[in-house]
């Protein structure tokens, strides 16, 4: 009797390896490996054919770096999505986007169920259930490593049993995951966060005290929040991203070292390497406080929020998400333009920015000859703008002879 399928999410490394024999001897299913590319740099096919000669019954390996950078990079981008203010979400964005492809997949192959290497301590495995429950309820969906209880040398063991090649190399002390977007890794030494990373936990970036000398500057121009060229180049996502990432990367751009509020309710010590995101984030505001209004400046600050925490909780396919793209698309339709940003050792600072839709007028700003600023006109505002306090003042704070700053006893009352 042929068996059911799972789809089950393939990296290639010890723990997928093991799954796929494991899964056919605890739930008796066929595995069909799916790898997918989102800019990892790693090679797809050999995967692929690595997990047929562990015993998949097909594998399925699909290069989505482009709908990644399209329909999830940049969406965050011009949101301003930065979780806490200090992670831009590339673990966060690939999850989502690997489910649904895993649905898709499923629904071409027949299959009943779903299965990826996540732990039960993180948000992966939120991201990927989620979205699996979401798009398609009818899924068995199984996290091996949450309930096989292996350790690492069972688990080796369990591959040789099964003819499974186990890479010679060391293992990593660090748990690291990778896609265009940015890299990340925890464990090992990180877990006191007292303890400054070791230089082996990065490897996108130059130790910034070791970068070039002379600073490079990149121009990057957006179109209604979108990245569309870069030094005068027009280009797709994709080029764009892994040109930044790796001239940032020579300067020492983009590290981030971070103890996160996980969704699971644990803090957790990360350090990030971002290049291109902390660039294109950083040139992206620049260019907000140059097209926006001061109202849409600040209530997008809120939305940025939202749609960090909606996309670090595994949200993705959330309306509400829907709704606040909305807004996003509406807030950004005049944020086309270029902005300037010079790297040098470690930092990314925006040096100049100019646009079409600029709300920068220098005949209002300039001290020098040519103001057009109606200086007189400031003389009643600024009656206006205090007359509540003026008010109050008189009627109130002033009465009994005092103005107390809150939380000092006034110099009298201490006597
Ligand atoms: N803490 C980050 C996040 O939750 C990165 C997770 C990386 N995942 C991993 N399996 N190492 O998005």
């Amino acid at each position: 009797m042929p068996r059911d399928k799972v789809i089950l999410a393939y990296s290639g490394g010890l723990d997928t390896s093991v799954m796929v024999p494991w899964l056919g001897e605890k739930y008796n299913l066929d595995v069909v490996a799916f790898t997918v590319d989102l800019g990892q740099g790693e090679d797809i096919e050999k995967i692929r054919q690595k997990a047929l000669k562990t015993g998949a019954v097909d594998a399925v390996a699909i290069d989505a770096r482009n709908l990644f950078v399209d329909l999830f990079v940049w969406p965050a981008l011009m949101a301003g999505a930065m979780y806490e203010g200090k992670y831009p979400l590339a673990t966060a964005l690939g999850r989502p986007l690997i489910a649904k492809l895993m649905v898709d997949t499923a629904k071409e192959h027949n299959a009943t169920a779903v299965a990826h290497g996540c732990t039960g301590k993180g948000n992966d495995q939120v991201r990927f259930d989620v979205t699996f429950q979401t798009l398609a309820a009818h899924l068995k969906i199984i996290a091996p490593v949450r309930e096989w209880k292996m350790t690492r040398d069972e688990e080796i063991r369990f591959a040789q049993k099964h003819g499974i090649q186990v890479e010679a190399t060391q293992e990593s002390p660090y748990s690291v995951d990778l896609n265009i977007f940015g890299r990340s890794c925890e464990a090992g030494v990180l877990e006191d966060p007292w303890d400054e990373p070791p230089e082996e936990a990065y490897a996108w970036t130059t130790d910034p005290c070791k970068a070039p000398n002379e600073p490079a500057y990149v121009e990057i121009e957006f179109e209604q929040g979108r990245p569309v060229a870069l030094n005068g180049q027009r280009m797709d996502g994709v080029p764009l991203i892994e040109r930044l990432n790796d001239i940032g990367g020579k300067h020492g751009v983009g590290r981030i070292d971070h103890v996160e509020n996980r969704l699971v309710g644990i803090k957790s010590r990360e350090v990030y390497e971002a290049p291109a995101a902390m660039i294109l984030h950083e040139a992206h505001r620049e260019l907000e406080f140059l097209c926006l209004s001061k109202q849409a400046q600040r209530f997008k600050t809120l939305v940025s929020q939202e749609y960090a925490d909606i996309i670090y909780n595994g949200l993705w396919f959330n309306p509400f998400h829907q709704d606040l793209f909305q807004f996003v698309l509406s807030n950004q339709r005049y944020v086309t333009g270029f902005v300037r940003v010079k790297l040098f050792k470690g930092k990314a600072t925006v040096v100049g920015r100019k646009s079409e839709f600029s709300l920068y007028s220098k005949k209002l700003a300039t001290y020098e000859t040519g103001d057009q600023f109606d200086h007189e006109s400031a003389v009643g505002f600024i009656k206006l703008h205090g007359l509540g306090q003026q008010t109050q003042a008189k009627q109130q704070l002033l009465k009994h002879g005092g103005f107390e700053l809150p939380g000092l006893l006034r110099h009298e009352d201490k006597k």
